[in-house]
Parts: C-alpha cells; sequence; structure tokens
C-alpha cells in the first residue's frame, strides 16, 4: 500500500534511498526501460543505485555481491519546497546513457534527519560514485559507469 499523495488521491510519490541497498521509487510510476518500446507502468520499484545490477535501471540484487554502503539523504536539495506545484501527477523515470536516473515530476524526499521537502526533476545517482547519494552530482562522467539510457 502506497502513501496517499497530498490531495488524499492517488500515490505520494517519493524516492527513498535504502540502507545500502537500491532507490525504492513510489508513485504513478511511468518508467521508460532500454530497448523496450512501451514504458512500464508500476506504483513501486527498485532501482540500482550501486551502478553494477546486470538489469539496469533495476536493482537485481548485486549491491550485496559488491558490498555497496550508501546511505539516506543528508540534506535537501537548496531548490526543494515545502509544498509540491499544484500538479502531482504521474513521475517519469528516464535513466540516462552512461548517466543518472531521471525523475520528472514532482517527487517527495526525506532526509536521515526527517527534513522533508518536495521537489520537481531531479537525477538521482545510478552509477555508486557520487558523493551526494542519494542525488547525482555527476561523478558518472569520467568514470567507465556505462548503461543505456532510454526517452
Ligand atoms: S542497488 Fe541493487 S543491484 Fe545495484
Amino acid at each position: 500500500m502506497t502513501d496517499p499523495g497530498p490531495d488524499g488521491a492517488g500515490p505520494r510519490p517519493r524516492a527513498v534511498p535504502t540502507p545500502d541497498g537500491p532507490l525504492e521509487v513510489c508513485g504513478d510510476l511511468t518508467i521508460a526501460v532500454p530497448g523496450e518500446r512501451d514504458p512500464v507502468r508500476t506504483d513501486r520499484t527498485w532501482f540500482c543505485r550501486c551502478g553494477h545490477s546486470a538489469n539496469k535501471p533495476f536493482c537485481d540484487g548485486s549491491h550485496r555481491r559488491v558490498g555497496f554502503r550508501g546511505g539516506g539523504l543528508r540534506r535537501l536539495p537548496v531548490r526543494a519546497t515545502d509544498e509540491p506545484g499544484q500538479e502531482v501527477g504521474a513521475l517519469r523515470v528516464r535513466p540516462r546513457e552512461n548517466g543518472s536516473l531521471f525523475l520528472e515530476g514532482w517527487v517527495h524526499l526525506e532526509t536521515e534527519d526527517g527534513e522533508a521537502g518536495w521537489i520537481e526533476n531531479v537525477s538521482m545517482c545510478r552509477c555508486g560514485l557520487s558523493e551526494n547519494r542519494p542525488l547525482c552530482d555527476s561523478s558518472h562522467k569520467g568514470s567507465d559507469f556505462a548503461a543505456p539510457g532510454a526517452e
């Protein structure tokens, strides 16, 4: 059961980094999958953030094998707001080629200290190298991280 959205209708779109594991994303999700013509529609799934899944952008459990260490969000992005914009609707998820996981739409984030906020359109790390995990800090650039993208 997913949390209700701010207007009580539909699931609350949120992105939650699990301890030393994948990024759990909930909401009315439309996921672009590399090599697939049609997007996947779901209300919850887990995305790889260690960079080692053989089924990117999804987690396949490889984070355990590689001993991935990744905590929660330390601080909200500066542009986060207390309330979402008027239109909290579907969240579009697009893995960028050799890059981040782009969440397009409003999404709710919470820090390890319990500070919460909303942000519209945000790039999440999926290479495992960001110093600001779970957010992308462009560390994938110049690394050997390779992963297919999808629009
Ligand atoms: S986080 Fe699970 S395989 Fe990468």
